[in-house]
């Protein structure tokens, strides 16, 4: 049974060198997943991969179904999850191309399904989340980076936004105060869906601009696009080492 599931974000809607060996379609109690669970071979080793927004990407940050992506996973077996995000770069360290592990998260998200813990309750349950990410796969993916010798940055804060908009620079500001060093509006309630549904969860996130701000003049789609692409084959090289290694 495929154990490992990546699941990807913008810059990432199929997964490169995966050969496909078929689709499941898959419905939770939550819904429809954002696609089909896609099962294949990924450097040697069976993997799911599921697109967050879509294939083609047509589903924003604020609707997709994390509920029924992170339900539909735990259904067909997985135990691990991969989830890579892109995001905008607040701390000195974290540019357009940068690849992070983040340790942290704080969500400024809202509106969102965010819980599995709330109809029909036999007990209220409140899960601990004082480490959002799983320790053993943040320090295997940092592993498979050091062993390619692609600088991957150990931590950080992920601060969610709403979207879709981008920030303002106010906004950055303050998020800056909170101490996040990253911006996205994927991570949650991705990251706790995973933890109440006991799955190991870990994101990668590649910089794709400076967050607002941060330099002068707009943000552009255009820059977004050609930062990812550097920073997505660079982690393709990352995952392939971590899912052979
Ligand atoms: N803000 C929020 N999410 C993002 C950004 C950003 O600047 N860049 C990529 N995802």
């Amino acid at each position: 049974m495929t154990r490992i599931a990546i699941i990807g974000g913008t810059g990432l809607t199929r997964l490169p060198d995966f050969s496909i060996v078929r689709r499941a379609v898959v419905s939770t109690p939550y819904g429809t997943p954002s696609a089909d669970l896609v099962y294949g071979r990924f450097h040697g080793q069976d993997v799911v991969f599921l697109a967050r927004h879509g294939d083609p990407h047509t589903i924003p940050p604020h609707k997709v179904n994390y509920r029924a992506n992170l339900s539909a996973l735990k259904q067909v077996g997985i135990e691990r999850v991969v989830a890579v995000a892109a995001v905008g770069g607040i701390r000195a360290d974290m540019g357009p191309g940068v690849l992070t592990v983040p340790d942290q998260i704080i969500d400024y998200s809202y509106g969102r399904a965010h819980t599995f813990f709330e109809d029909g309750l036999e007990h209220v349950t409140h899960i601990d989340f004082t480490r959002p990410y799983n320790e053993t796969l943040r320090q295997k993916l940092l592993g498979a980076a050091q062993a390619t010798g692609i600088p991957m940055v150990d931590g950080g804060t992920y601060g969610c936004t709403q979207g879709p908009r981008l920030e303002t620079a106010a906004e950055i500001a303050r998020m800056e105060r909170d101490g996040c060093a990253l911006v996205g509006m994927t991570g949650m309630p991705e990251a706790a869906l995973a933890r109440e549904a006991g799955l190991d969860y870990a994101c990668c996130a590649v910089v794709a601009n400076w967050a607002a701000g941060k330099v002068e003049g707009e943000i552009t789609l255009a820059d977004i696009e050609a930062n990812l692409q550097r920073g997505m084959a660079d982690l393709a090289v990352v995952l392939k080492r971590f899912i052979s290694g």
